[in-house]
């Protein structure tokens, strides 16, 4: 068997805030025990709606922010208890793109300087050898050796964003975190870049863990889609199970809002009542009870177990344990 690239256990963020002196402190539950395993050259999705912790996943996984529990094992070595030395080697074959690349790209940088750093940061090849990999890149994302010497606001978001790929790729990572790559971009460029992230993942043998609000996006790149609600993970499965057979009400619900391109097919949107809870102050039991169309008792008391439903299809949800309702809606 394959043995995973990437293996999230119980990763738990909570960020603590204290308003005034006198005032208690305040915790935000953004992640909260979140299990996920990513296999070499697959394509997990996160999903969820804003504010349910998918960032804060990703960047506790590249330990851009300390996560306050739990484990995340690259390739088997758990990067938490990494020295300096070894995470500054394993952060090259993690790298990050953005949503938004004209806000990480530095203004006064050329083109070229951008894709340098992260070599000189790793000390990697000489200034000649450097440049030729920073041409070689420019190419590979779809642009050419003139943009080097531009400056970022010469270019347009698409641009921007294959720019932002080309830095991530520089130092040839294995697990690229997308976090909403192409949410800031008109469909037709979307297409573009999604289409050239599957390229390279082709080419470059990459691994995407992949983050994003829309699912219509998530169902053209996926292999995998996990499902977040309130910093917890409420269903994972392999992509067609997902859009086939969605068992989470929560599921459910994102779903039905997505427009389905067969006319023959309607679905019945499901309404989700309310806002999402403050992670600050989460729901007792299952925390989806109060929006769930299918709550029970169990469900204000109780957080759910997890329950393997076939092979590979993973959901927190009592219907499902409890057997009470065996269709799915
Ligand atoms: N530095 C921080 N300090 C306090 N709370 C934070 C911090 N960063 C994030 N949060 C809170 O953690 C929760 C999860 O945030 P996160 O950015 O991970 O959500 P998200 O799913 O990425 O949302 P979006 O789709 O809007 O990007 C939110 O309630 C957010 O307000
Ligand atoms: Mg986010």
């Amino acid at each position: 068997m394959t043995k995973p690239l990437l293996e999230i256990k119980s990763l738990t963020k909570h960020f603590t805030s204290k308003q005034g002196f006198f005032s208690k402190e305040k915790v935000v539950r953004a992640v909260d025990g979140v299990n996920l395993t990513v296999y070499p050259g697959e394509t997990v999705s996160i999903v969820g709606e804003s504010g349910c912790g998918k960032s804060t996943t990703g960047r506790c996984i590249l330990r851009l922010i300390e996560p306050t529990d739990g484990e995340i094992l690259f390739e088997g070595n758990d990067i938490r208890k990494l020295n300096e030395e070894d995470l500054r080697r394993t952060r090259r074959d993690m790298q990050l793109v953005f949503q938004d690349p004209f806000a990480s790209l530095n203004p006064r940088k050329t083109i070229g300087q951008i894709l340098e750093d992260p070599l000189i940061i790793h000390e990697i090849g000489t200034p000649q050898e450097r440049r030729r990999q920073v041409e070689e890149m420019i190419e590979i994302v779809g642009l050419s050796k003139q943009h080097l010497d531009r400056f970022p606001h010469e270019f347009s978001g698409g641009q921007r964003q294959r720019i932002g790929i080309a830095r991530a790729l520089i130092l040839r990572p294995k697990l690229i975190i997308a976090d909403e790559p192409v949410s800031a971009l008109d469909v037709s460029i979307q297409a573009q870049i999604l289409n050239l992230m599957q390229d390279l993942q082709k080419e470059f043998h990459l691994t995407y863990l992949f983050i994003s609000h829309d699912l219509s996006v998530v169902r053209h790149i996926s292999d995998r889609v996990a499902v977040m609600y309130l910093g917890k993970v409420v269903e994972v499965a392999d992509k067609r199970s997902l859009y086939e057979k969605p068992t989470h009400p929560y599921t459910q619900a994102l779903l039905s809002a997505v427009p389905v391109p067969n006319p023959h097919v309607t679905t019945q949107r499901i309404i989700l009542e309310g806002d999402l809870p403050s992670p600050a102050n989460p729901p007792s039991g299952c925390t989806f009870h109060p929006r769930c169309r299918h709550c029970m008792e169990i469900c204000r008391t109780t957080a759910p177990p997890v329950r393997e439903l076939a092979p590979d299809h993973f959901v927190s949800c009592h219907l499902e344990d409890a057997d009470t309702i065996g269709s799915h809606t």
